[in-house]
């Protein structure tokens, strides 16, 4: 590919974002008025094109749907005041997806079809980004292999897509999580540090079972001894305990994630202790009991933090201390929330604007 070729644009006769309110839709289901596709044959990527959102004709051999060559991202744009659209750190999560495909043994994505596919779509699709406080402008970078052949193979062709779908007011509840030890989301040498389907598609049965006993999420351990903990859910894990964060470390096993580096780095720059390194199911109820574990949350791209005030273990419910006496991870939030919506300086140069 070269980088002189053009993005061919191909724009809808009409826009439908006047059908919704974008502060207020459902999450996942109204998708922007255009996409991104770029495809990867011969042996190479070619210029990618936008056009209207629409379904594709699909064979029914599609390598993706039988052998699980499929990843992903996801991200998000911000609204300004002044109407400019900030990208959060997509840079990072450009990154993150060729980190995952080629544990998939899938083409990585140039740099300039990942940042100018996605700049010009949402140069063209700006109306769509909600203009909330906490609305926001999801993105869902995808590549999935497209050989049409039976077969088990890397395949050789491929498409890289993005579609974008409004995330209005984005109210995040405090979740109630249990720990997992029996089902397992990750092993040292798998591919739990990628995006790909199947992570997602095999945590869907230990998931369900959870919430028939009332839990929403379910926080991932060690798939060796079940006794340290990892992740919950789509979500990094955190705690304060004794007024340090305190997270687990990422390895080849947990998702190395934007919001939670971005967390990190706010932490340390606040002057607060942080350590990542394993983190013990022992140590979290030690703590519980000798009343220093202040608060847990997860982090991530969906909700920045979502308060655990209650975590299940063994069959036996430990509380933990309300949202009101939490002094860290509200400020968190509140800081990236700042830093988004471009009212506070970017020390960290987290934004890039569309241009
Ligand atoms: C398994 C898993 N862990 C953690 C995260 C959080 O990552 P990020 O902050 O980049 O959204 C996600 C979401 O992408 C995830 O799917």
């Amino acid at each position: 590919m070269t980088s002189t070729e053009p993005i061919k644009i191909q724009k809808i006769a009409k826009s439908r974002v006047g059908e919704y309110d974008v502060n207020n839709v459902p999450f996942g289901k109204v998708f922007s008025d255009h996409m991104f596709v770029a495809e990867y044959k011969d042996g190479k990527w070619h210029q990618g094109a936008i056009m209207p959102y629409q379904d594709v004709p699909m064979s029914l051999a599609l390598s993706a749907l039988h052998y699980g060559q499929a990843i992903f991202e996801g991200m998000k744009a911000y609204k300004t005041s002044s109407g400019e659209i900030n990208l959060f750190r997509p840079l990072d999560n450009f990154k993150r997806l060729n980190i995952s495909a080629v544990r998939m043994a899938m083409p990585e994505v140039p740099e300039e079809i990942f940042m100018g596919g996605l700049n010009e779509l949402l140069k063209l699709d700006k109306a769509w980004v909600p203009d909330s406080e906490t609305g926001s402008l999801y993105i869902r970078p995808f590549m999935i292999a497209t050989d049409e052949a039976i077969g088990v193979k890397a395949s050789d062709t491929y498409k890289f897509i993005i579609i974008t779908c409004p995330a209005g007011k984005y109210y995040s509840e405090p979740i109630k999580v249990m720990v997992e030890t029996n089902y397992f989301r990750a092993v040292e040498g798998g591919v739990g540090f990628t995006k790909c389907a199947g992570n997602y598609g095999r945590s869907l049965f230990p998931t369900k079972l959870a919430q028939q006993k009332g839990y929403q999420q379910v926080i991932w351990t060690d798939a060796k001894t079940h006794s340290y903990v990892e992740e919950s859910g789509t979500m990094n894990l955190m705690f304060v305990i004794d007024n340090i964060l305190i997270t687990p470390a990422t390895s080849d096993t947990i998702l190395a994630g934007v919001t939670r580096d971005s967390v990190i780095q706010l932490a340390r720059d606040w002057g607060m202790m942080v350590e990542e390194r394993k983190v013990s199911i022992k140590e979290i109820f030690d703590a519980h009991k000798n009343g220093k574990l202040q608060e847990a949350f997860g982090v991530g791209t969906a909700a920045t933090i979502a308060h655990i005030v209650t975590i299940g273990f063994e069959g036996k419910d430990y509380e933990l201390p309300p949202i009101e006496q939490r002094k860290f991870s509200p400020k968190i939030d509140q800081a990236l929330r700042d830093i988004r919506k471009g009212r506070v300086e970017d020390k960290f140069r987290w934004i890039i604007k569309v241009a």
